[in-house]
Formats: structure tokens, sequence, C-alpha cells
């Protein structure tokens, strides 16, 4: 789309200050350094994420997939102010690793804990320690990890949270688009379709939004847990 990349630009230079942008700058230069996929938010798509955790009164948010720390950075400003915590889920040790000193170099170490591991072994573990009283429930995800599992982190986000909590799904319409559930592309039998399979889904309250901007056309998808 014509302009959307100007208008990101637009947006962040007005919206996001330079004292709040130094930290992210050094996330994606950290991680690109380090070889980790440049396919963090964009700035102001982190910025939304902030405001949105922030609209939420979130304490406890659930992060799947930590990459390098950049969207944590963003959600742990949004909830550290009011003595909140990101449990970020990630797969490999590299990233985890260099997400950790992105997040120290922000000053929000402190206020992130990352679970090394596949999802899907570590939110059992979670659950467990909710259900032993060693954890409190979740009031906000943000699911940003590979795609084929996108529907089960939504469920078991749905499982690990307290009613009213958000669930935002990162690149919904990137994938509806890639596996042809939507658009001209043959349709991949094997993926999931998040949207239609929540659609189902008496549990929640959902919405799929399709953004332009720095990150092209893509989308995500919110729900809010009844
Ligand atoms: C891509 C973008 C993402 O935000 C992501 O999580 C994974 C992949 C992409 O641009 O392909
Ligand atoms: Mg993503």
């Amino acid at each position: 789309v014509k302009h959307a990349e100007a208008v990101d630009a637009y947006s962040q230079s007005n919206l996001i200050s330079t004292t709040e942008g130094e930290a992210l700058d050094h996330a994606y230069s950290n991680s690109s350094k380090n070889g980790i996929p440049e396919i963090a938010l964009s700035p102001v798509q982190g910025k939304f994420l902030n405001v949105l955790a922030t609209m939420s009164g979130a304490k406890n948010v659930l992060e799947l997939g930590t990459l390098g720390g950049y969207s944590g950075i963003w959600l742990a400003r949004a909830v550290s102010k009011h003595g909140g915590k990101v449990t970020s889920i990630e797969i490999d040790p590299k990233r985890r690793d260099v997400a950790t000193e992105n997040l120290e170099y922000a000053g929000v170490g402190d206020d992130v804990e990352i679970l090394l591991g596949p999802g899907l072994e570590v939110l059992p573990r979670i659950a467990k320690e909710i259900e032993d009283g060693k954890r409190e429930r979740f009031d906000f995800t943000f699911i940003d990890a590979d795609w084929e599992n996108q529907y089960t982190y939504l469920d078991w986000a749905v499982k690990l949270s307290k009613k009213g909590s958000a669930i935002y799904v990162d690149n919904v319409v990137r994938q509806m688009l890639e596996s042809g559930i939507v658009g001209d592309e043959k349709r991949d039998p094997e993926a999931d379709d998040l949207v239609a399979l929540t659609g189902k889904d008496d549990r929640v309250e959902a919405t799929l939004i399709q953004t332009v901007g720095a990150k092209d056309y893509d989308g995500f998808l919110l729900a809010v847990v009844r």
C-alpha cells in the first residue's frame, strides 16, 4: 500500500520517544548481529501491543516466542510499573541468550522470565504450577510462535487465563495467505485454520484485524476470554 511505510515512520517519530526507542534500536541491532531473523514486531506494532497491555490493566503476561526480546521489552514496560511480570517461552537457546542481553540492556531483565523449551512442553508445566497455586493466571497473552500450533497455543492461553483476559495472535493474515486459507494459493490441508477454529470456540470472543505498514500486509487475531 502506497504511503504505508511513511505513515509508520511518522507514527514512530512522533509517538515513540528517543529515550523509549534507544533500547529498542539496540534490541534490533544486537539481534541482527547475532543472526536472529529480522521478524520482530515493527516499532509501531510494539507500541500498539504496549498500549493494549496497558489498557487491559494486565499484570501477568504470557508470551509465546521470545525471539530477541523486542516485544518482551514493550510488554514489560506496560506491566512493570504496577508490579507485573512477563513469562516468555522460547525454544531456541541462542535466541534466549540474546533476548536476555536485550532485556537487561533495556532495564527490564528482572520483569521478564524466559522459559526455555517447546511451547507444547513448557505450557503443561505452567498449568501445573497454576494448579498447585505457585503461579497466578495470565491476563494478557501474545502468541508469536510457530504458525502450525497457533490454535493449540490459543487453547492453552484460554486455559491459563483469567476471565476477561486478552489474547493477541500475530501474523494470522500472513499465515492465511501463505497456506491458501484465503487468496490464490492452493489450500495446504495440514494448515490449522486458527480463525475458523476460534469462531467455533465459545470460550472466547474474537476479531481478525488486517494491518499495513513497515511489515507489509499482515494481520492479527485479538480475542477476549469470556
Ligand atoms: C514473519 C513475520 C513475523 O512477525 C513472524 O513472527 C514470523 C515471520 C515474516 O515476515 O515472514
Ligand atoms: Mg510475528
